[in-house]
């Protein structure tokens, strides 16, 4: 098959590399770093299968329009992605299918919304309705300070339009779970589960980000946790989207909280995590694209396999990210730590300085992943790889995967 992978960070470098095992792999508009990118709108590329990373061209229909030229397309209609695109109504979704989720209230005016606020009890939960690259969630014990978001979002001054609703949660606490499913529009089969590290300093400490590392597999999701999140979590959903008249093709990632009364869905998000990608999918026996084009076709097989072992994947950042990353520093050691045994890097915001070295382009610009037998083999290989590497400002978390 020649597959189109629609995207440009590390989770599509981490997507077309593991396509690559099976099939010819194009990447739109994909980065300097990822082999097979090309610059040209996905809609006039030729291609038996498309794969959507990101949430924005979901939610903006690339999908719907994909599909109406007869493509064979992995990732939901606009419809169906608006279960990321607004928190509020993914909220009133799975109320409606009887998902274990934090209690909320969504607010367009400031005054009912402080109301809400002052009768909970920390941590307080802010969230934007609309997408916000993962950065538009604030979790904090301070009451003012959530004060200060909830005004902030409405008034348009945090993230524009995206905040001007704002969702108002049950603040959980517990240990935090990605479980990934492919879905074919009825049926969902679970991809190994993954723990990602969202924000920005050690300890968890600082703002979210889009995701700092992350590794799989992970040892509080056996066998029987991820049947249960397909079971009481995924299958509910998509039932419930059927029930609505939505033909739900793609990924439907559940970010969980196992809290001390039992598992509560987090959000939804309807494509592949990042990074949380990197170090499942490299996991794969099996052929990726056969398992995404009998999805994307409504005609999924058994659960797809993966290997024993274990991928640890920590991102290197630029000086600023997430608030406003610096660009243009030279990156040097990639291929150093790509020489190491057990190493390899993925690249995200990355472009081609001066006589094509490499240089920095975005927040989240590298991935380095690690493999081993397990998890601390493959923490160790992943930070054998970071040490290669250098820029000036280079931001890294060092205790990715350090408790697992
Ligand atoms: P989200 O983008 O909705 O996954 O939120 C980003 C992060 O904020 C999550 O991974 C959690 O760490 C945290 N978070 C979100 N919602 C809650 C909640 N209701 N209670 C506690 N933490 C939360
Ligand atoms: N790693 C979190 C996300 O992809 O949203």
């Amino acid at each position: 098959m020649r597959v189109c992978v629609v995207g440009s960070g590390g989770r599509e470098h981490a997507l077309a590399d593991v396509l690559g095992r099976h099939h010819e792999v194009v990447v739109t508009p994909g980065n300097v770093g990822i082999p097979g990118s090309t610059p040209a709108d996905p809609e006039t590329v030729e291609a038996d299968l498309y794969v959507i990373g990101p949430e924005a061209p979901l939610v903006d229909g690339l999908a719907d329009r994909l599909r109406a030229a007869g493509r064979l397309v992995f990732g939901p209609g606009a419809d169906g992605a608006r279960l990321e695109g607004s928190k509020a109504w993914m909220k009133e979704v799975v109320s409606a299918a009887g998902v274990p989720t934090a209690a909320y209230e969504s607010f367009t005016d400031l005054e009912p919304a402080l109301g809400f606020l002052e009768s909970l009890q920390p941590p307080y939960v802010v969230k934007t309705d609309g997408l916000a690259a993962g950065k538009g969630v604030l979790v904090t014990d301070s009451l003012d300070e959530a004060r200060r978001g909830v005004a902030d979002y409405l008034s348009g001054s945090a993230f524009g339009d995206a905040g001007r609703t704002v969702v108002i949660e049950e603040g959980l606490v517990g240990p935090e779970l990605s479980v990934l499913a492919v879905c074919d529009g009825t049926r969902a089969v679970a991809l190994a589960p993954a723990q990602d590290f969202k924000r920005i300093g050690e300890g968890d400490a600082g703002p979210n980000t889009g995701g700092m590392g992350a590794y799989s597999p992970v040892t509080i999701a056996d066998d029987d946790v991820v049947a249960d999140v397909i079971d009481r979590f995924v299958q509910p959903t998509l039932d419930e989207l059927r029930r609505r008249g939505i033909d739900y093709r793609g990924v439907l990632y559940a970010g969980l909280m196992f809290t001390e009364t039992g598992p509560r869905l987090i959000e939804f998000n309807v494509r592949f995590g990042d990074p949380e990608t990197q170090v499942v999918l490299p996991r794969l026996r099996s052929d990726l694209g056969d398992l995404l084009a009998r999805a994307a076709a409504g005609r999924l097989g058994g659960a797809p396999e993966f290997a024993d072992d274990a991928v640890v994947t920590v991102v290197l950042a630029a000086e600023g990210y997430p608030v406003a990353p610096r660009t243009g520093d030279v990156i040097r050691g990639v291929d150093d730590a790509r020489a190491l045994e057990d190493v390899s890097v993925y690249c995200a915001g990355v472009a081609a300085g001066d006589d094509g070295v490499l240089v920095t382009a975005g927040g989240r610009v590298l991935n380095v992943c690690g493999r081993g037998v397990d998890v601390a083999a493959a923490r160790a290989a992943a930070y054998r790889g970071v040490a290669a590497i250098s820029w000036p400002g280079l931001v890294v978390r060092r205790d990715i995967a350090a408790s697992a």
